[in-house]
């Protein structure tokens, strides 16, 4: 019924010839998942251009890490998601934790960002996720609830059009992944509230992302509710991105 999605989270990494060879060495590695899956990366702005060209061909699919939620105009270092649509974005990640974190991006602004994006075609990847302060708290459902309900509000009857990142923020860049129950539990969590909200909570994706490796991928997506994932570190490398790929297959 849903088939699984990777998308590589290059976040600020990258340069032009480091790109060339990664994206060439996926381009050759292809196909890179089973039938209906998908597989994209998201990279730095400025590297849009020239990821679309390489790409243009196959069936990777290719985002951007951020969206504005204004149309155009005076934002100064912005980027609007009609700018992305010329560059034949599919994706942009919104609310990424780090973006939570250091650019203090509420649950608000998080929700127009996905509704800039989806207006113009462009699947938002919604991230939420709970602190290990959080998680230990005994908060993590509250958390997610909260992040996950003011996007479902602003999105309305969109809502089943957006995918789910499902990211604790205590497994980012940490080596500490959750075991596959622990995210199972919250994408089960997830799925329920966006099928209360849109009554196709069944074919919507919800990808798990923080610390996903090549050794723990397929336990990962093996869960009923984890679609795919969003890679960030192991998005930098071909062979890791490529068998963690191959792990949804
Ligand atoms: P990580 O990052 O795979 O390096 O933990 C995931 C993410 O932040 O999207």
């Amino acid at each position: 019924m849903r088939s699984k999605l990777v998308v590589g989270n290059w976040k600020m990494n990258g340069s032009r010839p480091a790109n060339t060879e990664l994206l060439a060495a996926l381009l050759a590695a292809r196909p890179l998942t089973g039938p209906g899956g998908d597989v994209a990366v998201c990279v730095p702005f400025v590297y849009l251009g020239e990821t679309a060209a390489q790409l243009a061909a196959s069936d990777i699919r290719w985002g951007a890490q951020d969206v504005s939620q204004h149309a155009e105009g005076a934002y100064t270092g912005e980027v609007s998601a009609a700018m992305l649509q010329e560059c034949g974005c599919r994706y942009a990640i919104v609310g990424h934790s780090e973006r939570r974190a250091y650019h203090g991006e509420s649950d608000e602004l998080v929700a127009a960002k996905a509704q800039a994006a989806l207006g113009r075609g462009i699947t938002p990847i919604v991230c939420v996720g709970e602190t290990l302060e959080q998680r230990d708290a005994g908060q993590t459902e509250a958390v997610v609830k909260r992040q996950l309900s003011a996007v479902i509000h602003t999105l309305a009857h969109c809502a089943a059009e957006m995918v789910v990142a499902y990211e604790p923020v205590w497994a980012i860049g940490t080596g500490r992944t959750a075991t596959p129950e622990q995210a199972q539990a919250v994408h089960a969590v997830l799925r329920a509230q966006l099928q209360a909200a849109t009554g196709h909570a069944a074919r919507m994706r919800i990808v798990y992302g923080g610390s996903v490796k090549a050794d723990n991928a397929k336990a990962l997506f093996a869960m009923p509710d984890i679609d795919g994932g969003l890679i960030g570190g192991a998005s930098l490398k071909a062979a890791d991105f490529i068998a963690i790929c191959r792990a949804a297959g």
